[in-house]
C-alpha cells in the first residue's frame, strides 16, 4: 500500500508587506533583503486571520481538489509552531471548522520542517493500513512571533498555509520520507511560547536567530539529506523532475540545487512573494506548481525542509 497525493491547496492572507514598507520601519533596504535572501514581499495575517483560519481555507481547497468530503478523513495532522492556543490543538479547531467530528486530529511541532514531519506521520498511517485518507496541513503565522523592531528576523518571515490530502493507493505515491532532529542547536533558532504573564519574559519571547550560523548548518544538512534520499532509492539526481524546497533563502536553495546539479528552472520558487512561511512553505510551493501545470502526473518530486530544532526532512514522491 502507498500513500498518494490526492489533492493540494494553499491559502495566503491578502495583506502584502513589501521590502519598501520594511525600509520605513527598520534599518534595512530592499536591495539588501533581495541580495541576501531573494525575498521581495511577504503576506501578513490580519487581526481576524489565524493559523487555524488559514489552515482551514487551505484544507478546503485540498479536499476540493481531491474531490473528497471531509467526512471521509481518517486523520488530520497540522504542522505548526505558531498557533494562537497551546491547546486545543490547531488540528482540533480545523476539524471543527470543517464541520466534522470524531476524526483524530493533532499537531506536529517541527518548525519550518513541520510539513515533512507531518507527511511522514501520515504516510506511516496509510502504509500500515490504519488510515485511508489523511489531511496534512502546514500553517504558520511567524510574523506574529517576530519583534517588529528586529531587522534580523522581521525581513524573513511571512504567513500562510498549505495542505495535502493523502489517500491509500496500490500505485506508488510517496516513495519515502526521511526526518532528522538535532536538539543541540536550540540556541541558534527558536521562540519561547509566550505563556507566562510577566512582562520581562514577554519582551524576550520573540523569535531569536543567529542567521549566519543557521545558514551554514542548513546548507550542510540539506546537502547530506538530498544525497541520502537519492542513495536510499539508488536514484540519480537526473531522474528528478522537480525540487520543492523550503523557501527560506534563495542562496540556501541554490546550494542544494547545485549539490544535485539541478538547474534552477527545475526548482519551484515562491520565496520572492511569500518570504519564509515556515511549515507552510513546502505545501504552498507544491500546490502552486501543481495548479499552474508544471508538476505533471508520473513525475518525481523531491521535497525538503530545514528549520528550528534543528529539524530537517525530505520526501521523495511520484506524483
Ligand atoms: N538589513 C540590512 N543589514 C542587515 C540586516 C538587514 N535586515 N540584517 C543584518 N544586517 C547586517 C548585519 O548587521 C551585518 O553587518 P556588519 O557586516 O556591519 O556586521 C551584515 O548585514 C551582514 O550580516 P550577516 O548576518 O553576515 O548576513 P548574511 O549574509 O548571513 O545574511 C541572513 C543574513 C539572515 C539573510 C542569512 O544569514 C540567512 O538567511 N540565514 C538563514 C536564516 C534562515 O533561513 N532562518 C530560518 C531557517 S528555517
Amino acid at each position: 500500500m502507498f500513500a498518494r497525493l490526492a489533492g493540494t491547496g494553499h491559502f495566503l492572507p491578502e495583506h502584502i508587506l513589501t521590502n519598501a514598507e520594511l525600509e520605513r520601519r527598520v534599518d534595512t533596504s530592499d536591495a539588501w533583503i533581495r541580495e541576501r535572501t531573494g525575498i521581495r514581499e511577504r503576506r501578513v495575517c490580519s487581526a481576524d486571520e489565524s493559523v487555524v483560519s488559514m489552515a482551514t481555507e487551505a484544507a478546503k481547497r485540498a479536499l476540493a481538489a481531491a474531490d473528497l468530503p471531509a467526512e471521509h478523513l481518517d486523520l488530520i495532522v497540522v504542522a505548526t509552531t505558531s498557533a494562537d492556543r497551546a491547546f486545543p490543538s490547531a488540528a482540533c479547531e480545523v476539524q471543527h471548522a470543517l464541520g466534522i467530528t470524531d476524526t483524530p486530529a493533532f499537531d506536529v511541532a517541527a518548525a519550518c520542517s513541520g510539513f515533512l514531519f507531518a507527511l511522514s506521520v501520515a504516510e506511516k498511517y496509510i502504509v500500515s493500513g490504519a488510515a485511508k485518507h489523511v489531511l496534512v496541513i502546514g500553517s504558520d503565522a511567524l510574523t506574529r512571533m517576530c519583534n517588529p523592531d528586529d531587522r534580523n528576523t522581521i525581513i524573513l518571515f511571512g504567513d500562510g498555509a498549505g495542505a495535502a490530502v493523502l489517500s491509500a493507493s496500490t500505485e506508488p505515491g510517496i516513495l519515502s520520507t526521511h526526518i532528522y532532529s538535532a536538539g543541540e542547536f536550540a540556541s541558534l533558532l527558536g521562540a519561547d511560547h509566550p505563556n507566562r504573564s510577566d512582562e520581562a519574559f514577554q519582551q524576550e519571547a520573540w523569535l531569536y536567530m543567529r542567521g549566519r550560523e543557521v545558514f551554514k548548518v542548513a546548507v550542510e544538512k540539506l546537502a547530506e539529506l538530498v544525497e541520502h534520499t537519492l542513495a536510499f532509492h539508488q536514484m540519480k539526481a537526473t531522474e528528478l523532475d522537480w525540487l520543492i524546497p523550503h523557501q527560506a533563502n534563495y542562496r540556501i536553495i541554490q546550494a542544494t540545487a547545485r549539490k544535485l546539479n539541478m538547474p534552477m528552472a527545475q526548482v519551484v520558487m515562491t520565496l520572492e512573494k511569500t518570504g519564509n512561511t515556515s511549515a507552510a512553505s513546502v505545501p504552498i510551493a507544491l500546490d502552486v506548481a501543481i495548479r499552474d501545470g508544471r508538476i505533471q502526473p508520473g513525475q518525481t518530486l523531491l521535497l525538503e525542509a530545514f528549520g528550528g530544532g534543528f529539524a530537517w526532512g525530505s520526501a521523495l514522491i511520484r506524483y
